[in-house]
């Protein structure tokens, strides 16, 4: 991989086996939501390892004693419409009181430029750690797009996670937001002409929705 590159790939045996079957081809929708829904649930677990803890006094049925929880982290999901919705559930298993905001954007076919289209946050971003979420990262339009709405809106800490990235896509992303760590499963070879992560997986949001 180039050395360049600001990146944490999610290296865990379960990801890459699950991920490995959400690009074959033959894949259906429901098994490529099932795994996408697991695999978001994995990262989950691995963007929150650093999350800090506090201790609290409580009362076991045998003893009293202190406890680790949580230290008060406020959490927002924000995944990029259409195909980051396939990345909600899984980590709202996982952080079930995180609060949900929207990003509608598409990519011009032709231009490869992202194209706003709905935008609805929490009233306190600025408050929350943000975790952006988008299956893939090609040319990083809509991932740089979406990272600098959310800056505009308050937005102060950030973690973009996607699940195939291209290189093209990292770089941009690394240029525009050097403050945004990204998390990914995959750093894929190049895009194609068409602005396709190359093996990638095809179009997420056509194979999510089964609208190919
Ligand atoms: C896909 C994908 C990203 C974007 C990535 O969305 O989910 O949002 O392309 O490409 P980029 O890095 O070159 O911007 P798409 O525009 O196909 O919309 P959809 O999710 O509604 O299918
Ligand atoms: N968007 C997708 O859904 N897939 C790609 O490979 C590139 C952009």
């Amino acid at each position: 991989m180039d050395d360049e590159l600001k990146v944490h790939v999610v290296n865990h045996p379960l990801v890459q086996h699950k991920l490995t079957m959400m690009r074959l081809k033959e894949t259906n929708p429901k098994d490529f939501r099932d795994l996408l829904a697991e695999i978001s649930m994995l990262m989950g677990y691995e963007i929150t390892r650093d999350f800090p803890l506090q201790e609290i006094e409580i009362e076991t049925p045998v003893a009293r004693c202190r406890a680790k929880v949580i230290a008060g982290k406020k959490v927002g999901l924000i995944p990029i419409l259409r195909a980051g919705l396939g990345m909600l559930e899984g980590l709202l298993d996982l952080i079930p009181i995180a609060r949900v905001g929207h990003i509608g954007l598409y990519r011009d076919p032709k231009t490869l430029k992202p194209v706003e289209y709905y935008c609805k946050l929490p009233t306190d971003v600025s408050e929350r750690t943000l975790i952006v979420v988008d299956p893939m990262l090609a040319t990083g339009g809509s991932a740089a797009a979406a990272l600098t709405m959310l800056k505009e809106h308050g937005a102060r800490n950030m973690i973009l996670m996607c699940l195939v990235s291209a290189p093209e896509g990292i770089r941009v992303v690394n240029r525009e937001h050097p403050d945004v760590p990204i998390y990914t499963a995959a750093v894929d070879d190049h895009l194609n002409d068409s602005g396709y992560i190359v093996p990638g997986l095809g179009d997420a949001g056509d194979r999510i929705f089964g609208t190919l």
